[in-house]
């Protein structure tokens, strides 16, 4: 075992204590020789407390990794995996790449890169274009679909005034229903555009509020459990349109047949959001434990007209994530059989340093 002063400036050594990428050294008991500053931060461990110890244990590293290290090391056979699951000391689960290459001294080289934040990263700002390039084709499509609308309904209700007999207002009376319709949808499907009225909010006020709206509707055997932080402070938002984005997701989890619903706030430090990291964001969960989105509708989930449902239209979700964004925060998910959550994340502190 080295000890951090046997790395002399210079040293080639060193190297590794000021890398970014975690490097560690097990022996071919897969026993942990030295980790250098990065793995100790991305396994929130102290090389104090663990050198020595069998690292599977530390990681919580499942047999088929064990068996892969063990060979990797007898064999001396190098291998590489894109997209490993790990736990930090602490429990969290990370996806990692995972590289292994044995010493002649049969002793393991490891390199860990943490993957599961830049994967997410790079797929949120796909996702914020998309949905930004759909906002704006629909915007478009709203405008040409409004300005001849709005000619249709006027001369219908001229026409209205003109009529002699009573009985053929019924006619103009559904052309310009059936206008108001249209133009409803439109202006629903385009979204809220107005600029959010922020003031200061407690979120658990607006999850409390949401949970009485559902409880109101009464779906059969449903209950709505809340795990929030206490300690959360408050933020700047629109308490109605805060209301509505969730809202809107809850609803589609006792639409979809959920027996429960866990609504769950925490910190999130050092967060990004599209292009801006934020010292502190805002997560809420909503999870619930009915039968998942369909699998061919969660690439598209967050467009309008996307249903599941008879009778949905498509466009809760859609209309919650613009809601979202319009608080510089963003909505993702994640859903399974058995087990479905979406995740608001909203800006606390509003900063680029991270
Ligand atoms: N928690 C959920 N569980 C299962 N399916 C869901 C859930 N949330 C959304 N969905 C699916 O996503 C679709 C789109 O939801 P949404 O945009 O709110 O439109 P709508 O509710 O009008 O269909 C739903 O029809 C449903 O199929
Ligand atoms: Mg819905």
């Amino acid at each position: 075992m080295h000890s951090r002063a046997e790395y002399d400036h210079g040293h080639p050594a060193q190297l590794l204590e000021t890398l970014n990428t975690a490097v560690l050294l097990l022996d071919a008991q897969l026993h942990l020789l030295y980790l250098n500053p990065a793995a100790e931060n991305l396994l929130e461990i102290s090389r104090r407390q663990i050198t020595g110890q069998y690292w599977p244990n530390v990681v919580k590293a499942d047999a088929v990794l064990v068996e892969r290290l063990s060979s990797a090391a007898g064999e001396r056979n190098a291998f590489t995996e894109a997209e490993l699951e790990l736990h930090s000391a602490t429990g969290r689960r990370m996806t990692v790449a995972f590289t292994a290459t044995p010493l002649a001294t049969n002793q393991l080289l490891l390199e860990i890169i943490q993957v599961d934040r830049q994967l997410r990263i790079a797929h949120e700002e796909l996702l914020l274009t998309q949905q930004q390039s759909a906002r704006e084709l629909l915007r478009g499509l709203a405008h040409e679909i409004k300005n001849p609308l709005g000619g249709l309904r006027g001369a219908a209700q001229l026409l209205e005034q003109e009529l002699p007999q009573a009985d053929l207002k019924e006619y103009t009376r559904i052309i310009i229903g059936e206008a108001d319709r249209l133009r409803n949808l439109v202006d629903r499907m385009v979204g809220p555009n107005n600029v959010p009225a922020k003031r200061v909010v407690n979120i658990h006020e607006i999850l409390e509020h949401v949970r009485s709206l559902v409880d109101a509707e009464r779906y059969a055997d449903l209950v709505i459990e809340r795990q929030y932080d206490p300690s959360l402070p408050e933020l700047s938002a629109d308490a109605d349109l805060l209301i509505q984005a969730t809202l809107n997701i809850v609803r589609n989890a006792a639409q979809a047949g959920a027996k429960q619903i866990i609504l769950r706030t925490r910190a999130e430090r050092h967060f990004t959001i599209g292009h801006h990291c934020h010292k502190l964001a805002l997560r809420i969960d909503i999870i619930d434990d009915g039968p998942g989105i369909p699998a061919q509708l969660q690439d598209r989930i967050f467009y309008p007209m996307v249903t599941g449902r008879h009778e949905g239209t498509g466009l809760g979700l859609s209309i919650s994530q613009s809601l979202i964004n319009q608080h510089q925060g963003i909505i993702e998910f994640c859903s399974e059989q058995g087990k479905t959550a979406f995740t608001i994340y909203l800006p606390l502190e509003n900063t680029n340093v991270c």
